[in-house]
């Protein structure tokens, strides 16, 4: 069964062909009213969302099909206990598909072995958000006329921002990308992002001022402090606010470097920027709709293909203790690990290391 869990769990070639799809859709948008006749997609969030799930809700009604969801963390029977491996099986009987968003890492991955249905990773914690990356890809796409080449800033909280990992992912296979990653010391990307990033051989250099970096970039991707994971509140006052772009610091950028925000904002772009031509973030959350619906098109017709092949295995005296991570919250699961490049031994459900004492 083919799911979609981390963003390369798709080749560059699928995002070319679902970009493809995507551009399709926008010009022919009557050609596809019936593609998913008959169809039931099932929208789980267990967090808060607006964009992704509205977005996934209006792609499958687009599409000709329907919509059956659970929202918020006490809309299911994951309240009185069940697990969310239970909860995929259940849903498999009823709907075609399922998006599912939850603030533990590793949960899509939990439910997609074992549903039987195509499972859409809309989110899990501070881990991963492959979908995003489709908007965002096809935006980037859109609007430089390439993914190939590119000085990419990403700014802000890099540490839990999810769709900030599944983008370098995304963009790590293009040629001749560079990053510059600007945030806090304290929110500095995860050591499972730069170490693939140092294996690969792709240049990246890691800063906490925003101003000197603009002038070089070719796409600034700006993101929101994500207070709900911080353990402290005290850590979260004292960096909220610590980036803000504005019209003014956009004077010394170059004169087409897009600007890309996931949404939602808080104060991280001032809106006296929305109006500059160079503000891409809206039609951003458009683009994201029209490659949710490529993406479903795509599993629903390939949802007897094996799942994409992974290099984990299970041995009783390795086990996540990460309080993040669906491992240490979910009955029964079943431990995974691999090996990373470097040699170091990381939970396959959120990626974080794991003692081998
Ligand atoms: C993002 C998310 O949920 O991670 N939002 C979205 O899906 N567009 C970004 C965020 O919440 O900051």
């Amino acid at each position: 069964m083919r799911s979609l869990i981390n963003i390369t769990d798709l080749s560059v070639e699928e995002l070319y062909a679902l970009m493809d799809k995507a551009l399709d859709i926008i010009a022919h948008r009557e050609k596809y009213s019936e593609s998913c006749k008959g169809k039931k997609i099932a929208t789980l969030f267990f967090e808060p969302s607006t964009r992704t799930r509205l977005s996934f809700e209006a792609a499958m009604l687009e599409l000709g099909g329907s919509v059956i969801s659970v929202s918020g963390a006490g809309g299911s029977s994951v309240t009185k206990g069940e697990t969310l491996a239970d909860t995929a099986k259940v849903v498999s009987c009823y709907a075609d598909i399922i998006a599912v968003r939850h603030p533990l890492a590793g949960s899509a991955r939990n439910m997609s072995k074992a549903a039987s249905i195509p499972v859409i990773n809309a989110g899990d914690g501070g881990h991963f958000h492959p979908t995003q990356t489709l908007a965002d890809l096809l935006t980037i796409y859109r609007e430089k006329g390439r993914l190939s080449g590119l000085t990419i800033g990403i700014c802000g909280d890099l540490l839990y921002g999810r769709t900030v990992h599944s983008l370098i992912d995304a963009m790590s296979r293009y040629e001749g990308v560079s990053f510059v990653l600007i945030a806090p010391n304290e929110l500095k990307v995860p050591s499972h992002i730069t170490e693939k990033l140092t294996t690969l051989g792709i240049p990246f250099e890691e800063t906490t001022e925003l101003e000197d970096a603009l002038p070089r970039l070719d796409v600034l991707y700006m993101t929101r402090i994500q207070r709900e994971r911080f353990e402290n509140p005290q850590t979260y006052e004292r960096l909220a606010g610590c980036y803000i772009l504005d019209a003014r610091k956009m004077r010394s950028a170059k004169k087409d470097c897009i600007v890309l925000h996931p949404l939602p904002r808080v104060d991280e772009i001032s809106t006296d920027f929305d109006a500059d031509p160079r503000a891409s973030y809206f039609r951003q959350a458009e683009n994201g709709k029209f490659m949710r619906e490529a993406l479903i098109l795509k599993l629903l017709a390939e949802k007897d293909l094996p799942a994409a092949e992974e290099n984990v295995y299970s041995d009783p005296r390795f086990k996540c203790s990460s309080k993040k991570c669906v491992c240490t919250h979910e009955r029964g699961i079943v431990h995974e690990v691999y090996y990373d490049s470097k040699g170091t031994l990381r939970c396959a459900y959120c990626d974080e290391e794991i003692s081998e004492d």
